[in-house]
This record gives C-alpha cells, sequence and structure tokens, in this order.
C-alpha cells in the first residue's frame, strides 16, 4: 500500500496537496492522483530494461484508466500505448497522443473500430483471430494500405489470479491457440497477405499477477514459438510483446514481487533462449497497466451514516461506492482505508466501508482499523488509481465523481464531476 505523506494536524496529503482541501474545493466522492508516482514508475520500468541492454518498449494499457490528461501524461514520458476501443482510441487521438505510438487490442474488434485504426494509421493492431485476421485483409487491401501486425497467442499458461483476469491458460476467449497449430495458420496467412507486415506475436496471461513463474513460462513458450517460425516458416519476428499483469499491493497481507524481479526474469529467459538458439534476441514489449496507475491514486469519501449490530460488525456508510469502485463487488478485491482527517488519532475502532448503493454486495472494504469515525469525516480507500474511474458506472443514477490531478502541492481538475443532467442527455422522453 502506497504510504502519503500527512500533515501536523494530521491530514492526508497527495502529491503534497492536503485531502481535505481537495473534498472541499471539489466535492466528494473524488479521485486523487499524485501524478508524480506514475512518472517514477515509468522511469523505474525503463531504467530496468536499459540496465539490461535489450531493445524494449512499454505500452501503458490504457483501460486501467483512461482520459485525455492520462494519455498526455504517459506521451510526456514518451512511452507508447495499448487502447481496446474506439473509444480509448479516440480519447488518445483528442489528447494528441502519437498514433504510431498505439497498439489495438480486442477479441472482436468491429469494422468501424479497425477502420478508425487504419484511418488514424496507427502502430500496430494485434490480430486476435481468424475472423479479424479476414476483415483486415480485406480492409487493407480494399485501401491498398500497410499496417503493421501481431498476432495474440494464449500460451496455455495459468497465471495464479482471479478467474475473471486470468487470461493466458488454454481455455481463454481471447488469442490463437498454441497447441492446436492456429497460430501457425495464422503466420502463414500474414505473410501471404501483402499488406499485413507482421511484427511478431503477443500474450497476456492475466492482471494482478505475484508470481515469475508464468511470466517466465509464457517467455518461454513464446521464444519456442518464435525460433519455430524461423525454422519453419522462414519468418523471423522482430517483436515479442508478453502483455502486463504485474502485482501491486493494495493490503498489508500481500506481499507482490518488485517490477524488476518479473521483469529482468523475463529479460534473462529471453535473452538466454535467444543465444542458445542462436536467434536474435527480439524487442521485448510490455504492457502495464495497474502497475503503471493503481498505486497513485486514491478515492475521496465522506462519511454519513453508520450502523451497529452489537457483537456483529459496524458499518459506516460513504458516499460513492460501487460505481466508483466495482473492484471489491466483482472481484472481491482488497483495499485498505484511512481517515484522511484524522491521521493522527489512533486506529481503535474496527469498522466496514459501505457505499451508498442498493446492493448488500456494495462494500468497499471489510474490517478496517480506523479511529472513530463521525458523519462529515473524510475517508480514503488507497491505492484506487487503477480500473476505479475506468470501470464507473451510473448505477442507481449515481453521478460518476470528479478526477483530479495532484503535483507539488498543486491540484488540477482533469475530469468534472458528472451532473445529473448529465445523467439525462442521452435519454429521450417517451411522448
Ligand atoms: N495487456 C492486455 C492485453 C490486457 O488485457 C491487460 C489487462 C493489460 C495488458 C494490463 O494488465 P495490468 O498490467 O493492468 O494488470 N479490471 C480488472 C483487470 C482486468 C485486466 C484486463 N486486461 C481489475 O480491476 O483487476
Amino acid at each position: 500500500i502506497t504510504e502519503h505523506q500527512i500533515t501536523n494536524d494530521g491530514h492526508l496529503l497527495i502529491g503534497g496537496v492536503d485531502t481535505t482541501k481537495l473534498a472541499s474545493e471539489y466535492g466528494t466522492p473524488l479521485y486523487a492522483y499524485d501524478i508524480s508516482i506514475i512518472r517514477n514508475q515509468i522511469t523505474h520500468f525503463k531504467t530496468i530494461f536499459e540496465k539490461a541492454d535489450v531493445k524494449y518498449q512499454i505500452s501503458y494499457a490504457s483501460k486501467a484508466f483512461a482520459i485525455l490528461a492520462m494519455y498526455q501524461l504517459i506521451n510526456k514520458e514518451n512511452i507508447h500505448c495499448d487502447v481496446v476501443s474506439e473509444g480509448e482510441l479516440y480519447t488518445a487521438k483528442q489528447a494528441g497522443f502519437p498514433m504510431d505510438k498505439v497498439s489495438f487490442h480486442g477479441n472482436n474488434k468491429s469494422v468501424q473500430e479497425l477502420t478508425m485504426a487504419l484511418d488514424q494509421k496507427i502502430g500496430c493492431i494485434i490480430i486476435d483471430n481468424f475472423y479479424e485476421l479476414d476483415l483486415l485483409k480485406q480492409l487493407t487491401q480494399e485501401r491498398q494500405q500497410s499496417i503493421n501486425v501481431m498476432i495474440r497467442v494464449t500460451p496455455g499458461i495459468s497465471a495464479h489470479t482471479h478467474e475473471y483476469i486470468s487470461t493466458g491458460q488454454e481455455d481463454s476467449k481471447f488469442g490463437f491457440d498454441l497447441n492446436s497449430g492456429q497460430a501457425d495458420k495464422a503466420l502463414e496467412q500474414i505473410l501471404a497477405a501483402p499488406y499485413l507486415k507482421m511484427l511478431g506475436a503477443h500474450c497476456h496471461i492475466g492482471s494482478q499477477i505475484f508470481a515469475t513463474a508464468g511470466f517466465v513460462g509464457a517467455a518461454e513458450k513464446m521464444m519456442d514459438l518464435l525460433i519455430h517460425w524461423q525454422a519453419d516458416f522462414d519468418f523471423t519476428a522482430t517483436v515479442l510483446n508478453l502483455g502486463g499483469g504485474f502485482g501491486i499491493q493494495y493490503t498489508d497481507d500481500e506481499k507482490p514481487l518488485a517490477p524488476e524481479v518479473f521483469i529482468t526474469s523475463i529479460i534473462e529467459e529471453v535473452k538466454q533462449l535467444s543465444a542458445t538458439n542462436n536467434f536474435p534476441c527480439p524487442e521485448i514489449w510490455i504492457e502495464p497497466g495497474r502497475s503503471i496507475v493503481g498505486s497513485a491514486g486514491i478515492s475521496l469519501y465522506t462519511v454519513g451514516s453508520q450502523k451497529t449490530i452489537p457483537n456483529v460488525r459496524d458499518y459506516v456508510a460513504v458516499d460513492g461506492g460501487m460505481g466508483d469502485n466495482i473492484r471489491p463487488a466483482l472481484y472481491e478485491a482488497k483495499y485498505e482505508t484511512v481517515l484522511a482527517n484524522k491521521m493522527n488519532e489512533p486506529a481503535t475502532h474496527k469498522v466496514s466501508v459501505a457505499g451508498k448503493y442498493c446492493e448488500s454486495g456494495d462494500m468497499l472494504a471489510w474490517d478496517q482499523i480506523l479511529p472513530t469515525t463521525t458523519a462529515g469525516d473524510l475517508l480514503a480507500v488507497l491505492d484506487t488509481g487503477a480500473y476505479g474511474y475506468s470501470m464507473a458506472s451510473n448505477y442507481n443514477r449515481n453521478p460518476r465523481p470528479a478526477v483530479v490531478f495532484c503535483d507539488e502541492g498543486e491540484s488540477k481538475l482533469v475530469v468534472n464531476r458528472e451532473t445529473t443532467e448529465d445523467l439525462i442527455k442521452l435519454d429521450l422522453p417517451l411522448e
């Protein structure tokens, strides 16, 4: 869990800004980011590759948090990004993100999405299946336009994470199957397609992964594939994209490995297999999402009603919940919370933090040890920077919170709070 600084009067700071000031200026619920954490994390990733002296590319998996200001921040750090929809591509485009640094993912890209990718001349399309391959062959032929492609492969690796966020196992909706030869068939078709420029292969084994074994296993299988492609198809891949999924620490009980442990183990495996097989070491691409933004964000809420069930549990309800953070309800995700206006007070009470949505499953955190809570207190859920805002909904017709970026004691609003008028903007009256 990310440690943020505290003022003398016991207020939590984020990016040097007093969270109680953020709450009074922008209201709650509010997502607040310390953007120096994002920048440092990117620099950290870069340093690991630079030290290992390999060609690499870091592509931010923008699904973790995709807003204009984020694409702009990422662009300033000079890395790539990947998108999975027309909406993400559009946002990146509007943010001025260079289109040649964008990769497009997804297991059912529409003709409209593929056309947009071609119109924008994006860097690379990661082809997921034969249907998409046919569409792309047709479209590029009609337009007589070349595009870089990779294929996504399912390496048959179990990542040991929640099954909803595990993607590398053979029985997965994503990618070409390795064992039954689908990946080879796809390669043959791509090599025969005049407008498809094949870069290499991609896999992504899952998210919030805590062990290196899955990555090393995937790297090995993928290298085997590339070596086989060279031997049997006379095609030498230049890129090996091993996806994202590096876990972060959400609670005290979790002990994720540092990114350098994951990445170094991947690099070593790829280097070694290249050397022993006399294969030119491919460029290694990674696609971190959560590990770039997760620890940079917090969610701020105002405490309202409380309920004590004697000898059972104390509930503290806040003004947000599953609409702004679906992860506890969807994945039983655990978070740590603090009382942002009472950081100096002793934490003596065990409470469970409930949201305001009409569902029993709408809980943000269970069994938190906090100072005595009263209505009006400011509660912060930590490490909500990834898959919080990006998975937010208007369930129960609650407007989505605002987002603010904080850095060196200054705050900047980067997403407006939704209004109730916004909520009916697309609705049409019956008569
Ligand atoms: N690359 C691909 C192809 C992906 O599908 C994903 C995530 C990533 C990269 C980035 O993974 P990360 O580094 O963020 O773990 N909503 C879930 C996570 C779903 C991840 C989907 N794909 C959650 O809140 O835990």
